[in-house]
């Protein structure tokens, strides 16, 4: 019976109370991206499992352990998407999006699927909103979308969110440097993970990214990819940074950054918010992708983005006490009293309503105490008591809940929301 009273495992119902708070922040990342160019896009929740298994890369956890992945009536395997960036781009070449002004600039604000250890911040069902720019290889691309990260977290109210950024470099740096890191980890083959040793074999870059604590310690000592770049990518790095720097935008170079999913080059970075008790909590991260298109049959195009967890945000933003607007409350509950009275507050509502008004009448046959107490426990400003008299008299008494006089009003709509307003 469990079942059915309580929500699958790492999801979580977001309720009437809360939503206020996502639609700030939903609405305020959307609007920020706004101000750069990016339009928002919306993608279907799944998608064929190679899209997946090509982009994101079948060496990542991702792909390897948290896909929610499933057959359909059809016989196609299908998976439940874990992340953004793949489906966009798939959704770019699919209706020709490359082929129009360039760069191409979108946002979207979505529900993801991972199948992960549920706690501190990792749900199973949880919301991204990212961004996506392609068509440009120049740093400045690489600049603007982190001072658009920036600029998100500054409008939240979130200041103490670090930008950490990295270079992963490009192919041909990357050649050096996973030479550099199959000599180091060579030597702690007998103290890796079973998935690591794996790893080393096909993509030693992943190691660096694993969870266990024991190759945690032994990551920390791996040699730093910064110090492998090429003349080009190290150039680029340089640009990048200097173009923040010009705009007073703060950030920490963090050469440990990898990044969890495979199709990075270049500029890759994370936003870390560091919790009173010393807990890092990842609130978003994103890089430059420069084969992605190319993977997926596409012309040679870079993209670069970025994308933030709402759970991880909103929890943030809560804990660091941002400020949140208020919700607009109930303007006016009409309270009536009989048959007729009854009737001329739903009208009176409905006619309010239309005129902007958040006005409410009694749904349930309540007495006139019940509907008053009704009338504070959702906090109305004011209410109106219609009986017999008032509507012989085509006047009622407006009374403030908060205290003061009531005041008289004609019973039109157009005269209450003279008074509300
Ligand atoms: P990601 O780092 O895998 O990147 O996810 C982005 C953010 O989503 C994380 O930093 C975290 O805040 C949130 N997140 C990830 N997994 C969970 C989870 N299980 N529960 C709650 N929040 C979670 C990407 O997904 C890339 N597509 C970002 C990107 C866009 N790169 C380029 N463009």
């Amino acid at each position: 019976m469990a079942y059915l009273t309580t929500a699958p495992r790492g999801t979580k119902d977001i309720l009437p109370a809360e939503t206020p708070k996502w639609q700030h922040l939903e609405s305020t990342l959307l609007s920020t991206a706004r101000r750069y160019g990016f339009r928002e896009i919306r993608i279907p929740t799944f998608e064929h499992t190679e899209l997946f298994d090509r982009s994101v890369g079948d060496t990542t956890d991702v792909v390897q352990k948290e896909m929610y992945t499933f057959t359909d009536k059809g016989d196609r395997s299908v998976t439940l998407r874990p992340e953004g960036t793949a489906g966009i781009a798939r959704a770019a070449l699919e209706h020709g999006l490359l082929g129009d002004a360039l760069p191409l600039k979108v946002s979207y604000d979505i529900t993801c699927f991972r199948y992960e250890k549920p706690g501190s911040g990792r749900f199973r069902e949880f919301h991204q909103f990212g961004v996506e720019l392609y068509g440009s290889t120049a740093p400045a691309a690489d600049s603007e979308i982190l001072a658009l990260a920036y600029d998100c977290l500054a409008t939240l109210g979130l200041g103490s969110v670090v930008l950490e950024i990295n270079s992963l470099g490009c192919k041909e740096c990357r050649k050096a440097y996973v030479k550099a890191l199959l000599e180091y980890f060579g030597q702690y083959r007998d103290r890796l993970c079973a998935t690591c040793l794996e790893r080393l074999d096909k993509n030693p870059l992943r190691v660096l990214d694993c969870k266990s604590p024991e190759d945690k310690k032994i990551a920390a000592g791996a040699p730093s990819i910064l110090d492998y770049l090429c003349d080009d990518c190290n150039a680029h790095f340089q640009e990048v940074k200097a173009r923040l720097d010009a705009a007073g935008i703060p950030y920490l170079v963090e050469p440990t950054i990898v990044r969890g999913l495979d199709y990075y080059t270049r500029t890759v970075f994370e936003l870390v918010h560091t919790a009173p008790t010393g807990e890092r909590v990842v609130c978003g991260g994103g890089g430059r992708y420069g084969d992605l298109i190319q993977e997926l049959g596409g012309p040679p195009t870079e993209g670069i983005g970025f994308a933030m967890g709402l759970e991880r945000l909103l929890s943030t933003m809560i804990a660091e006490g941002c400020a949140f607007p208020e919700e607009p409350g109930c303007d006016l509950c009409l309270v009536s009293m009989g048959q007729a009275a009854g009737v001329r507050a739903f009208q009176l509502a409905d006619q309010l309503r239309r005129q902007g008004v958040h006005a409410q009448c009694d749904l349930m046959g309540r007495s006139v105490k019940a509907q008053m107490k009704y009338a504070n426990k959702i906090s109305a400003k004011y209410v109106i008591v219609l009986g017999d008299d008032e509507l012989a008299k085509e006047e009622a008494q407006l009374k403030p809940m908060q205290g003061g006089d009531p005041v008289p009003v004609a019973l039109t709509a157009e005269a209450i929301a003279r008074v509300l307003a």
